[in-house]
């Protein structure tokens, strides 16, 4: 009947090779196609001639009709024997695929990714490594936080296999870039420093105050730094420091003002003892970039570190929109922080 005809078990799941044929008698069928002789393909899989004459006399018998010919000193396929070869390539390549899944899938499970990030990254990348090992808990993770002189040379020396950076201008690097979280770069002050509150202030007002600015070679300094210059405005330097943390401190202690990214402010927020001011041409919108070397392939374990970074991209990006709106900005159009 039509109507049972699905329900049958297809009568090809019976026949007599898949009940009597064995995978490693037709690796052997194949060696010998390969090699045009018994002794020669013993030799190549180790095994006793006897052993291989006997596995092709079952093989022949589970077909059904003889596999070679012999042609002088070699044999060759019968028509049987080379529709029989075609079928046991797809296999055996079916079969291989499944293997290098299967590698692919314990190395994923089991490898390790070297990630270095530039300084102001610290304040998230412990966060996406952690959702990362969430899901992938047996995979070792390695973090290094540098300046971006030092990250640059680790890129050259391929000391990692992905790196988190605030510009992606690495024109002399083979290396592959993917934008990644907004990070706003914002003007910080003490909660009771007198600008604290007020609106729209101008950048030449700004100016007027003393600065702390990062280290020369961070990201920041050098954003903060081009968009004073092309305002025409000199900012007032008090001092330099080579760490957010330490910059946070003493603009808390009443020794300036500073330009942070909004990252720094991510555990304290707008309840902490730093206000963000409302300076024209700030937020600067900047975006970090996840980056890695162009003429390395990236091990299973680092591309899935990359994916998860698209994957956690509208996590921290959300974050980033919350603690603007929490200090009181807008997020940023769209297509901003684009370098
Ligand atoms: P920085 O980098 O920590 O060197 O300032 C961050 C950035 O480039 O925005």
């Amino acid at each position: 009947m039509v109507e049972n005809r699905e329900f049958t078990v297809p009568a090809r799941s019976t026949t007599r090779l898949a009940r009597y044929a064995t995978l490693r008698q037709l690796q052997i069928f194949s060696a010998i196609v390969r090699l045009g002789s018994f002794t020669k393909a013993s030799e190549a899989l180790f095994v006793t001639q006897p052993t291989v004459s006997m596995q092709m006399k079952k093989l022949s018998t589970a077909v059904g009709v003889p596999l070679f010919e012999q042609v002088g000193r070699t044999v060759r396929p019968t028509e049987a024997g080379l529709r029989l070869e075609a079928a046991t390539k797809t296999v055996f390549e079916a079969l291989g695929e499944v293997e290098d899944w299967v590698a692919e899938y314990q190395g994923l499970r089991r490898g390790k990714v070297r990630l270095a990030v530039i300084t102001t990254a610290k304040y998230f990348a412990p966060e996406l490594l952690g959702a990362f090992s969430r899901e992938y808990p047996d995979i070792d993770l390695s973090l290094k936080v540098s300046n971006r002189d030092r990250v640059i040379e680790r890129i050259r020396a391929q000391e990692d296999d992905l790196y988190i950076f605030g510009q992606p201008d690495l024109d002399d690097l083979d290396v592959a870039i993917h934008p990644f979280a907004p990070n706003p770069l914002v003007v910080v002050a003490a909660r009771d420093h007198p600008l604290a509150g007020r609106r729209g202030l101008s950048l030449a007002e700004v100016a007027r105050e003393p600065f702390i600015l990062r280290e020369p070679g961070s990201g920041t300094r050098h954003a903060m730094v081009r968009a004073f210059s092309e305002a025409g405005v000199t900012p007032t330097v008090r001092m330099e420091l080579g760490s957010n943390e330490a910059i946070k401190h003493a603009a808390i202690a009443g020794l300036g003002l500073a330009v942070l990214s909004l990252h720094s402010l991510s555990v304290e927020g707008a309840r902490g003892p730093l206000a963000v001011l409302d300076v024209e041409g700030f937020p600067i919108h900047r975006r970090w970039w996840v980056v890695h070397a162009r003429g390395r392939e990236l091990s299973p374990a680092a591309a899935a570190l990359l994916a998860f970074t698209r994957h956690y991209e509208p996590v921290l990006s959300a974050q980033v929109t919350d603690l603007l709106a929490e200090f009181g900005m807008a997020s940023a159009p769209p297509d901003a922080g684009a370098a």
